[in-house]
């Protein structure tokens, strides 16, 4: 499976977007939709930028009903996107169901990955509003292999974790690592980060970069930058 940066998306109106996006006249990015920009502008930004020939992955982290989520993939695969989520806490159940609504009648999906523990979770709130009182790493690996036995491609999950998922789940079970700086960058509101270089030799599939590039001067460069330390 190669290696890519995944540019994180995050505006919320469809003209921040396509100006950012129109700077890339050459190697088209891979980029995330996040829910933000999909509620905004609905499904046609995703058909707009699709066209545009990106490569896009739509994070709008299903979890409902195992019924709903296969319907609602059903409708998601048919928009052609290559990547989409849900949360692993839906249960093995609600998982398989996404697979199935996800597969096109040729076979062919989106890639389909899990969210564990959101990172905005601390062990202490997991134990006292979610009454789980397992430590916070064995729950992203327990929900990590939940992902894998339902079949889905992989997880997202801390740079800092992907080697421990692919111990537990296999090389070939997919890492999609947010929380990535450039070493001499601004850190902002994440707290565990890595360079793009480390999340390489860490072994993380996808990295997910949002404001190193979105917010950086010259945005193309920033993201040559990316691809030239994690894919090389
Ligand atoms: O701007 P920045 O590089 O921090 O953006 C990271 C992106 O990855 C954002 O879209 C953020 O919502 C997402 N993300 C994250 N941490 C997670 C899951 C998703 O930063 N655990």
């Amino acid at each position: 499976m190669g290696k890519d940066v995944i540019i994180a998306c995050d505006f919320n109106s469809k003209a921040e977007v396509l100006n950012f996006l129109d700077k890339f006249t050459g190697r088209k990015p891979y980029v995330k939709i996040g829910m933000e920009l999909y509620y905004a502008e609905g499904p046609e930004i995703v058909k707009e930028i699709k066209k545009r020939g990106h490569k896009i992955f739509l994070d709008l982290k299903l979890h409902d009903i195992p019924n709903t989520v296969k319907k609602s993939m059903s409708v998601l695969s048919r928009l052609d996107v290559d990547m989409c989520n849900l949360h692993a806490s839906g249960t093995i159940a609600m998982m398989e169901a996404a697979i199935e609504g996800l597969t096109r009648a040729d076979g062919t999906r989106p890639l389909l990955i899990a969210v564990t523990q959101l990172t905005s979770t601390s062990e202490e709130r997991m134990k006292n509003d979610l009454l789980i009182d397992a430590p916070l790493d064995e729950v992203v690996m327990h929900y990590a292999n939940n992902a894998k036995i339902a079949g889905l491609d992989g997880v997202v999950c801390s740079p800092r974790e992907a080697g421990k998922v692919h111990e537990r789940c296999g090389n070939e079970f997919l890492t999609v690592t947010p929380g990535v700086r450039f070493a001499d960058g601004v850190i902002g509101d994440q707290v565990r980060v890595m360079t793009p270089a480390d999340a390489k030799a860490i072994g993380s599939d996808y990295i997910v970069v949002g404001r190193p590039i979105t917010a950086a001067e010259d945005p193309v460069a920033a993201y040559e930058r990316c691809v030239a330390e994690f894919v090389g």
